[in-house]
């Protein structure tokens, strides 16, 4: 019998293996795609991702396949400085921040995976859950297989196959907030200065929602922008599609950040209007309810990453938390699965790491949807004003670490004394 299955190798599935590895564990990873199928758009990795990354030994790969970087500005609508937030700092955290492709991310985990002997096996649909055991569980797939295992670990994503055995009814739900992204090279832009004034990276606030521009190369000839807009609920299908119908994320872009009266600063018009489509994609932003728990009654199954929790992704913690997840729960799997492990414990040391994750998510999830309302457009002057100024309050009183200290100071390596 296999000691570890893992559904879904995205961020958390192979983060878990590889770690699990470290320990001598056995694992097999089972996902849905194929390998070759590409995944667009950047993603934005915080002190606290590449601490997890750098403990399996490919942090210093990635740092040079992306954009690093430590302060992040936030202007006003019309590009006018408000202060400057640390996403990362070498000094304090020992790392600075890194925007770099998903699909990047994705394929040097993958390579990690193959050069450790860790078993991927592709195109492999899980449709659940078929029983807990008293010492192991059963998955089933879509082509008939069923695979039993010590522990199940969904880390399938958002749309998890796996959280509906244990929390019947916990469908995702669509937050009324997408994410629109695209890149464009620093030569196509037709520029007197090359960035029009503006200092990347940064994040504007305007009264029509916010633009964040963030260069996703190395060597930052590449600029990447994340448009943060309210849209309404178009199903799973309906978002698949738009997606892939770049034509209409153009015209949404368009319509929000070129007229003059919404009052952008050059640069975002620039970017819109030369942003190659193939390299437009979107994010509707899903929230699922609170769990409570992560795990099974028989604690041989559990979940992690997206499919346990939901991060709003204004904070930049979406695959942070997962690879904390990851690095955690390995640490866990290690401990139970050791020959002198007392099975009467089991569920005493899982609730452990559960509370200590979902303490954290909590937290993070607090600090990530006040960020969040920010963002949002403001129907009026006033409120605008307001957020304005709590923006600027937000730098006055609490300096350059913006308050993110313990959240990018954290070691997953902590779980050890809570564990104990
Ligand atoms: C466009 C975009 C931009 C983002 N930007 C950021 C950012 O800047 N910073 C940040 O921290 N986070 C960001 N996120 C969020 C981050 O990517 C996610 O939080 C993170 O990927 C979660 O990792 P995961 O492994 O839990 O899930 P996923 O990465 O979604 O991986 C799940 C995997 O499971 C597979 N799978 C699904 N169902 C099944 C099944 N039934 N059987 C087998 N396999 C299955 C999927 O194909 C996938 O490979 C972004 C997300 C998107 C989509
Ligand atoms: C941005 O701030 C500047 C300086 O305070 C101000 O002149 C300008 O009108 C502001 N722009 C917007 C769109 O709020
Ligand atoms: C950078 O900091 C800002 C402000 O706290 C936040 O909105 C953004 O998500 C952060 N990004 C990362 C990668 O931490
Ligand atoms: C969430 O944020 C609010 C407002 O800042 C704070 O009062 C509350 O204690 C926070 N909750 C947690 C669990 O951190």
């Amino acid at each position: 019998m296999l000691a570890v299955a893992i559904i879904g190798s995205g961020m958390a599935g192979p983060v878990l293996a590889l770690s699990l590895h470290k320990h001598s564990i056995p694992c097999v990873l089972f996902e849905l795609r194929t390998p070759d199928s590409q995944q667009g758009g950047n993603i934005a990795l915080a002190p606290n991702a590449l601490r997890v990354l750098d403990h399996l030994g490919i942090y210093d790969r990635l740092r040079l396949l992306g954009y690093n970087y430590e302060e992040l500005g936030f202007t006003n609508g019309s590009g006018m400085i408000l202060g400057k937030l640390w996403n990362g700092s070498q000094k304090v955290y020992n790392f600075p921040a890194l925007r770099i492709h998903r699909s990047i991310v994705k394929e040097e985990l993958i390579r990690e995976c193959e050069k450790k002997g860790i078993e991927i096996r592709w195109g492999k649909k899980c449709t659940g859950v078929e029983e807990e055991r008293e010492g192991s569980a059963v998955v089933r797939f879509e082509d008939g297989e069923t695979v039993e295992a010590q522990f199940v670990v969904g880390a399938d994503g958002i749309h998890s196959k796996i959280r509906p055995f244990m929390f019947p009814g916990t469908d995702p739900i669509f937050s009324g907030l997408m994410g629109v992204m695209g890149t464009v090279m620093v030569q196509n832009l037709n520029s007197l200065c090359e960035t029009h004034g503006l200092d990347l990276p940064c994040m504007i606030f305007g009264a029509k929602g916010s633009f964040a521009i963030m260069p996703a190369s190395f060597g930052g000839n590449e600029l990447g922008y994340f448009a943060t807009l309210e849209a309404k609920d178009r199903g799973r299908t309906g978002w698949q599609m738009l997606e892939k119908n770049q034509a209409e994320l153009k015209e949404m872009l368009h319509e929000r950040f070129l007229p003059e009266k919404n009052g952008f600063p050059v640069l975002v018009k620039e970017l819109v209007e030369k942003t190659a489509s193939e390299t437009l994609t979107s994010w509707p932003f899903f929230s699922v309810p609170h769990l409570h728990s992560w795990s099974s009654p028989n604690k041989r199954i559990f979940v992690i990453g997206d499919a346990a929790h939901a991060i709003p992704p204004t904070g930049g913690q979406g695959a942070a938390m997962a690879f904390e997840d990851a690095e955690t729960l390995a640490y866990v799997l290690a401990r139970v699965l050791a020959s002198d492990f007392n099975a009467n414990h089991l569920s005493d040391i899982v609730s452990k790491w559960e509370h200590h994750r979902i303490d954290r998510i909590v937290k993070v999830v607090n600090f990530t949807t006040k960020n969040g309302d920010l963002r949002k457009s403001s129907p009026h002057y006033y409120e605008q004003a307001a957020k304005e100024w709590i923006i600027w309050a937000t730098f006055k009183f609490m300096g350059p670490e913006g308050g993110a200290h313990w959240m990018y100071a954290y070691n997953a390596e902590s779980v050890l004394g809570a564990l104990a």
